[in-house]
């Protein structure tokens, strides 16, 4: 069909060059609007003695300081509901939120918060994975994968090398912080706006920590400055927050991070330092492998299982291991909980087989081409992963063979050689490598969605579905796939604000899935 063949601009593209395009903070202010600023813990790790808000709570324009105490519930997390909205005596983190300001406007809020005297009792953090293996500080299961028989590996006389491969962290740099607005409804019940990939979550984590149920909270997404995981998890305690200043103060209530105290409070990527052992032949073929992972979490579970599993399952990249053992822990320690992050662990496990390639290569003294092409997933060499699922459909020993040809590898390597000969300061490095990701969440009931579709009766169609726009464009995919559905061009249809009144129990736009998920829900 014509429609669906043509390239569509980004559904935002026309708003966001004009500056049109509405992010929370654009939304105009509610007659009688309060401010909500979180007060942040001022050490890493030990308790809170005293908090005295008595001076603060007399200044012209502070309508309140609220604390942990003035919720229903006080936990929440993705996967177990480990991490308190706010603090309360223990301290976890340096910039674990304690408290929160309601005033009249940020500056005065902002005044408030440098007159807050709270006293601490410190005690010495946990840094580092290292650290936390000495004190035996971890979260959640340990995970042991094995196949084939390593022992009998170990014992063959192969080569073997070992190290560890660390990655540090990553901040998501989202150009909007996490940002909200609660709106107060009839009878109690709350409207909130949020800068988020799940707005269930923050339906649930909100009704919840104020003692609501489910169906007197809304929450909806119209889009987000971007994502990239920070908001999968992180934006449902920070919501909390504003519910909690409009719920106490019957008033709409606007919270946005700036970005020094959104890159405190909020988790980033997961560093990682993983263990491993190698066992190879003169061809660079690899008989076995152990690696190790030791993820930090920070200082709660958040998404650390799935991601520390995501890593472990991408640890093979695009290699056959016959045998191997891989194990998986999640190290506790005293910095911001880290949370899902563009690849969601995939990255930290495929590093760390792509190193130690090359590690194989500069022992043997050969290009790293050979080690690769010598452990591709490939009839000759095993197409079952190291967890059990068969390769299909592979392609990638032809792929790889093509692409030396058609990039002339050869003869680049040959020259970047050259160049690196003459020049004592300045190299050049050239690689070819591959990568595989695994499309979808690992746990496996996450992996549904449901669409509204209303048809007007002048033939245009409105889509709501769960799916949140980010800038990755999924608004724009949606729109292509219902105007070919049927037949109508893609102007007749519009994404409609995503909101959990119209598709509730959803996931979160995440694991590369929110256009399959939504878009088939849409179609069906
Ligand atoms: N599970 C949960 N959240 C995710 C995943 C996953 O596998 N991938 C990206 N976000
Ligand atoms: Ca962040």
């Amino acid at each position: 069909m014509s429609h669906s063949k043509k390239s569509l601009p980004h559904d935002s593209a026309y708003t966001h060059v004009r500056g049109e395009s509405q992010f929370i903070d654009d939304i105009p202010k509610m007659q009688g609007e309060v401010f909500v600023l979180p007060v942040l813990s001022q050490i890493a790790s030990g308790s809170i003695k005293s908090i005295d808000t008595q001076k603060v709570l007399s200044k012209p324009g502070v309508i309140g300081v609220y604390t942990a105490k003035d919720l229903v519930y006080n936990s929440w997390g993705p996967i177990s509901a480990d991490q308190p909205i706010m603090a309360y005596e223990k301290i976890t983190y340096l910039g674990e939120i304690i408290g929160i300001i309601v005033a009249d406007s940020y500056e005065v809020a902002y005044e408030a918060r440098r007159e807050i005297e709270v006293t601490y009792e410190k005690q010495a953090p946990i840094l580092s994975v290292n650290d936390a293996k000495k004190l035996n500080s971890f979260l959640g299961d340990t995970y042991d994968w094995k196949t084939g028989d390593i022992a009998k590996v170990k014992k063959a006389g192969h080569h073997k090398l070992q190290g560890t491969f660390t990655n540090g962290g990553q901040e998501h740099f989202y150009l909007e912080s996490q940002a909200v607005i609660a709106y107060p409804a009839e009878q109690g019940a709350l409207k909130i706006i949020s800068s988020s990939q799940h707005p269930t979550e923050v339906q649930h984590v909100v009704a919840k920590c104020l003692g609501l149920r489910y169906h007197e909270v809304v929450c909806e997404v119209k889009r987000m400055g971007g994502g990239f995981g920070g908001k999968e998890s992180q934006a449902s305690h920070i919501a909390t927050l504003a519910a909690l200043a409009c719920h106490k103060t019957n008033r709409s209530a606007r919270l946005i991070l700036n970005k020094d105290d959104d890159m405190m409070i909020t988790g980033k990527r997961h560093p990682f330092q993983n263990d491993y052992e190698v066992y190879f032949d003169d061809a660079g073929k690899i008989h076995g492998l152990k690696v190790d992972f030791f993820a930090d979490g920070g200082a709660f579970l958040d998404l650390s299982p799935a991601i520390l599993q995501r890593a472990m399952f991408h640890v093979d990249n695009a290699y056959f291991l016959e045998n191997a053992h891989i194990t998986g822990k999640i190290c506790k320690t005293n910095t911001a909980s880290n949370t899902a992050f563009r690849g969601f662990g995939g990255p930290q496990g495929a590093a760390v087989i792509e190193s130690i390639i090359e590690d194989i290569a500069h022992f043997l003294k050969i290009d790293s081409l050979i080690v690769r092409k010598k452990n591709l997933y490939a009839n000759d060499n095993g197409l079952t992963t190291h967890y059990g699922q068969l390769i299909e459909n592979n392609l990638l020993p032809e792929i790889f063979e093509k692409l030396e040809q058609t990039s002339e590898y050869q003869k680049r390597k040959t020259e970047v050689e050259k160049f690196n000969k003459k020049n004592k300061y300045y190299k050049k490095g050239l690689s070819l490598t591959g990568a595989k990701f695994g499309i979808s969440f690992t746990s496996k009931f996450l992996n549904q969605a449901n669409a509204l579709v209303n048809v007007h009766v002048d033939g245009t169609v409105q889509v709501s579905t769960g799916a949140t726009e980010m800038g990755q464009g999924v608004n724009t995919k949606i729109q292509q796939i219902v105007a070919e559905a049927f037949a109508i061009d893609a102007s007749d249809v519009k994404i409609m604000t995503t909101s959990t009144e119209k598709n509730h129990n959803t996931s979160a736009t995440a694991a590369s899935s929110g256009t399959d998920l939504n878009g088939a829900a849409a179609l069906l």
